[in-house]
């Protein structure tokens, strides 16, 4: 739990470190958060904390962000070279724990999965990727399903459909995508099915 006053240092922090439009970003993200916490039961303060501090290195410059990448062995020399976009994610843990140690392990994770996410997503890391993508500040067209989405359908199946739009954006936009996203997404569309399955079987003994 991390008490008001020291969410407010984190704040003020951030405000420093990053630009206007990014810091307004992480306040949406942050708020978004906390208000998923709670509609699907997770920790709120959690949430919020997360969300306030994911793009904590988004303004460093790429050839840093590449440095430390390369230093500590974050990602390989393909996404060093042709996705750096991905690489604030990766290496915002370790500089957030040395500036702020009473981050737990379970908020530095979300952090660390916000861009490609991982196959054995928390509810929290699901919660911080999905408000990353309908904050407020956010206006793609996809979005507006998302939002209509929350509180109606479960975190998982909110996640999928999160996942899936941020990677028809990829394609529309002939990005490069990250090799793990792949399997990432194999996992989903697995575990979806048998969510399906599961649902339909219950239904069947019902009748
Ligand atoms: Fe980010
Ligand atoms: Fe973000």
């Amino acid at each position: 739990m991390i008490d008001p006053d020291r969410f407010e240092y984190m704040r003020a922090r951030l405000k420093e470190r990053v630009k206007p439009s990014r810091y307004m970003h992480s306040l949406g993200v942050s708020q978004t958060a906390e208000q998923l916490a709670r509609i699907y039961g997770a920790n709120e303060n959690d949430a919020a904390v997360a969300g306030l501090l994911h793009d904590w290195d988004k303004a460093l410059p790429a050839s840093e962000l590449k440095r430390i990448a390369k230093k500590h062995h974050l990602a390989p020399k393909t996404v060093r070279k042709n996705m750096p976009g991905v690489l604030h994610a990766l290496t915002a843990p370790r500089s957030l724990r040395k500036e702020f140690p009473e981050l737990s392990d379970e908020v530095l994770q979300a952090i660390e999965r916000h861009t490609c996410g991982a196959d054995d997503m928390s509810d929290l890391d699901m919660i911080v990727f999905i408000a990353d993508i309908i904050e407020p500040g956010r206006t793609f067209a996809d979005v507006a399903p998302l939002r209509a989405a929350v509180g109606q359908v479960d975190l998982d199946e909110l996640f999928y459909m999160a996942y899936k739009s941020t990677l028809i954006y990829l394609l529309d936009a002939d990005m490069s995508i990250h090799p793990d996203s792949l399997e990432v997404w194999n996992g989903i569309v697995s575990q979806r099915a048998q969510r399906m399955e599961a649902r339909k079987s219950r239904v069947i003994v019902i009748e």
